[in-house]
């Protein structure tokens, strides 16, 4: 059965393209693949591009692409989505040209919050990848990252990337009333993350993560951050399920960025979910406080 295989490309709207590429440059250590007036396309592997900032009037994720085997699996999977009532769209062949994949279909996500691209062969960089910072990013068969969302309609969420997207449950985090489900596509614990029922709180991408090799380098970013380079979000900690040693930090796009290392990989075959009470065996202490008032969503 056609499935999504990862987390291929996040794309930003964003109001400040200088302090995207001073951010992204000088704490992320991703390399600037293309900067134009209206946009900067950052590599962290040997794809042209796995997050693209454009300008604009907002700031927030729009899009997200998640990449299938090939052009069967796309049609596939285009259809099933298509019958449990959402409108999947072909953009158009200089749209898809510009995204640098082959094909793609693209709906809207159950609470409109994003726009989700299925499509596949994200092309290659003829030039060997080389971080700013000397940082390795873990992508490979685990994709680019994680993304955590906030959400209203959790059914509909389950539905869409249980039933038809082809995740699977990784495990659940209860605390504080709220329950966190954990999701993944390939070896990495968990692609996609989903949680409902916090008032107050706008449905949101509450944080895209970025994973390392090496320990010091998420160290050296956090002695960054602590020293003004981005907010702090949360600091160092230790996640239960994940196992990942990481940190929160906001992005110019005021959505959170998890930068961390260590994260677990998993076997499909062997794997059984479990299930949590908290995020952390240590750290990850809140350095902002979120409240109804505040317009950003960190999750
Ligand atoms: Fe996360």
């Amino acid at each position: 059965m056609a499935e999504v295989k990862s987390l291929a490309y996040a794309i930003v709207d964003a109001t400040d393209l200088d302090a995207w590429y001073d951010y992204g440059v000088n704490v992320v250590g991703l390399q600037v693949g293309e900067r134009t007036d209206r946009r900067i396309r950052f590599r962290m592997d040997n794809k042209l591009y796995r997050l693209e900032i454009n300008r604009a009037d907002q700031d927030r994720i729009t899009h997200i692409g998640w990449e299938v085997k090939g052009p069967a699996e796309l049609e596939q999977l285009a259809e099933a989505v298509r019958g449990l009532g959402y409108d999947v769209r072909r953009p158009s062949a200089e749209e898809i040209t510009d995204r640098c994949v082959v094909d793609l279909y693209r709906f809207t996500d159950p609470d409109g919050t994003v726009e989700c691209e299925l499509h596949y062969a994200l092309h290659d960089s003829l030039d060997r990848f080389a971080s700013p910072l000397g940082h390795s990013f873990v992508t490979g068969d685990g994709g680019a990252g994680h993304v955590f969302q906030l959400v209203q309609d959790v059914e509909a969420y389950e539905k869409l990337y249980f039933d038809v997207l082809g995740f699977r449950l990784s495990d659940w985090i209860e605390m504080k009333g709220l329950k966190l489900t954990f999701t993944h596509c390939n070896p990495r614990h968990h692609t996609f993350a989903f949680g409902g029922g916090v008032p107050g709180l706008p449905t949101a991408i509450g944080h895209l993560m970025v994973e390392v090799e090496d320990i010091d380098h998420v160290g050296r970013a956090h002695d960054k951050v602590l020293n003004g380079a981005a907010r702090m979000i949360s600091g160092l900690g230790r996640h239960t399920n994940d196992k990942m040693i990481s940190f929160y930090m906001d992005s110019p796009s005021h959505f959170g960025v998890e930068f961390g290392t260590g994260g677990l990989r998993i076997d499909d075959a062997s794997w059984l979910p479990t299930w949590y009470t908290e995020t952390q065996y240590w750290g990850h202490s809140p350095y902002l406080t979120l409240s109804k008032d505040d317009p950003k969503n960190y999750g």
